[in-house]
């Protein structure tokens, strides 16, 4: 009985042993929500659904960290050394970018006077935050008093976001065998490693998809592990920040090991896909604006429709004044010329000073091919007023009986 319960204690014993063990080399393909080994602090939340982590909310003057929950600890007898690799994204909210994010190694995990903006969560400008790091920093925002040296670096800071080194984002295709660019805040994953071995720090990074490149972006060799936390135990996560403008920072995928021979591959193909809201806006943005467009245009054709029916109804002639118009033009093609009114009785007509002979259909000269010779004198009055009754509209379709002669 005591036998099989001290087989107990020590089973369990060397299973807490055992899991403490595996804590320090962990792996995340994406982070589930209810997973309590992360530590999440100020803004920083895994989306739900999505298993990703994001550290800041898109809200100006924000910082969120995410740190593995157990401190990493090193027997004196140990080498402090590590080696991370993870996967992130910083994705633009709108047109503007906003500061970048870090990952870093501290010796506790209250940050009560880190600030953030440039401090990205970690300093702040007194440089007087009790908590002591090392961090490695995504910096997408030049800012001068802390010598950064342009918009799209990365660098390694100690206690400060004055970097040590930095290094404009790229690295080293071993393919092309040259420096390829990498535009930080593009939205698209960025794999990061960082390896601390003895008193060397080194940084790389790489597209996904892409290999570790065998020349590191960032190497510097004065990095005293155990001086900067002052101790053998240290919290390793990330940090991340907003100001006046805002950038959504992720982690997609992150392992973490004490030695580059322990560090777990990250499975590529089971990291979440990163959520892409700026672009959903501005494709949002762009169809509002060729809607608007259309809007726009509707609107001016109306305006321009009713301009246009407001000054033909201004602009109308009178039913009079087409009749009189066609009765001159009738009158001038008659096919007798001597019935033809002269330019000067056109003109009276038109202006209506003087009074149109009526004409119709069957007028002489009206209607048909052949000339005819006949004296105005021949038409009889009556039937012409009988025309120009009322019913002017009705003159041309209705046959009246014709008085006149000369046929
Ligand atoms: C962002 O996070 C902060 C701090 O946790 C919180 O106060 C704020 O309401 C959040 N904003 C949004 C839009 O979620
Ligand atoms: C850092 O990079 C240098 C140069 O490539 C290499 O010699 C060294 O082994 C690397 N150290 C670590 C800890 O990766
Ligand atoms: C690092 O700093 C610790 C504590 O200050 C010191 O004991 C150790 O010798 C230093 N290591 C190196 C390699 O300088």
């Amino acid at each position: 009985m005591i036998r099989g319960a001290l087989l107990g204690i020590i089973w369990m014993t060397y299973c807490v042993c055992a899991s403490f063990q595996q804590e320090t080399t962990f792996v995340y393909n994406g982070f589930d929500q209810g997973d309590l080994s992360i530590h999440l602090q100020e803004s920083a939340k895994i989306l739900p659904k999505k298993d990703i982590l994001q550290l800041t909310n898109a809200t100006t003057t924000q910082m969120g960290r995410a740190f593995f929950e157990q401190p990493i600890v090193f027997k004196p007898s140990e080498p402090v050394s590590f080696s991370t690799h993870f996967v992130c994204a910083l994705v633009r909210v709108g047109e503007v970018r906003g500061h970048g994010m870090a990952f870093f190694v501290s010796h506790s995990t209250d940050f009560k006077d880190a600030e953030p903006t440039r401090y990205f969560g970690l300093f702040n400008p007194s440089g007087s935050a009790s908590t002591r790091v090392l961090a490695v920093e995504l910096d997408i925002a030049k800012a001068s008093d802390v010598q950064d040296i342009n918009d799209n670096h990365v660098g390694i800071d100690v206690n400060s976001p004055k970097s040590l080194v930095a290094a404009p984002a790229s690295y080293f295709s071993d393919k092309e065998g040259r420096k390829i660019g990498i535009e930080l805040v593009s939205g698209e994953p960025i794999q990061v490693w960082v390896d601390y071995v003895g008193t060397r720090l080194n940084v790389s990074l790489a597209p996904l998809g892409n290999q570790k490149p065998s020349r590191p972006l960032l190497s510097s060799k004065s990095i005293n592990l155990t001086e900067i936390v002052q101790g053998r135990r240290m919290f390793v996560g990330f940090s991340g920040s907003t100001g006046s403008s805002v950038v959504n920072q992720y982690v997609l995928g992150w392992s973490f090991s004490k030695s580059l021979a322990s560090l777990q591959k990250i499975d590529i193909s089971r990291l979440p896909k990163v959520p892409h809201p700026s672009i959903k806006n501005n494709y949002l943005s762009r169809v509002l604006d060729v809607l608007l467009g259309l809007l726009a245009f509707l609107v001016l054709g109306l305006v321009f429709w009713a301009y246009m029916y407001r000054r033909n109804l201004y602009a109308e002639f009178s039913s009079e004044d087409v009749e009189r118009v066609l009765k001159v033009g009738l009158l001038c093609t008659n096919l007798a010329p001597d019935a033809r009114p002269s330019m000067e009785q056109v003109v009276q007509y038109i202006n209506g000073n003087v009074a149109m002979p009526e004409v119709w259909p069957d007028s002489p000269g009206i209607g048909v091919l052949t000339p005819m010779v006949f004296s105005p004198s021949q038409h009889s009055l009556p039937s012409l007023s009988l025309c120009s009754s009322s019913y002017n509209n009705s003159m041309f379709i209705t046959h009246t009986v014709f008085h006149g002669s000369g046929r």
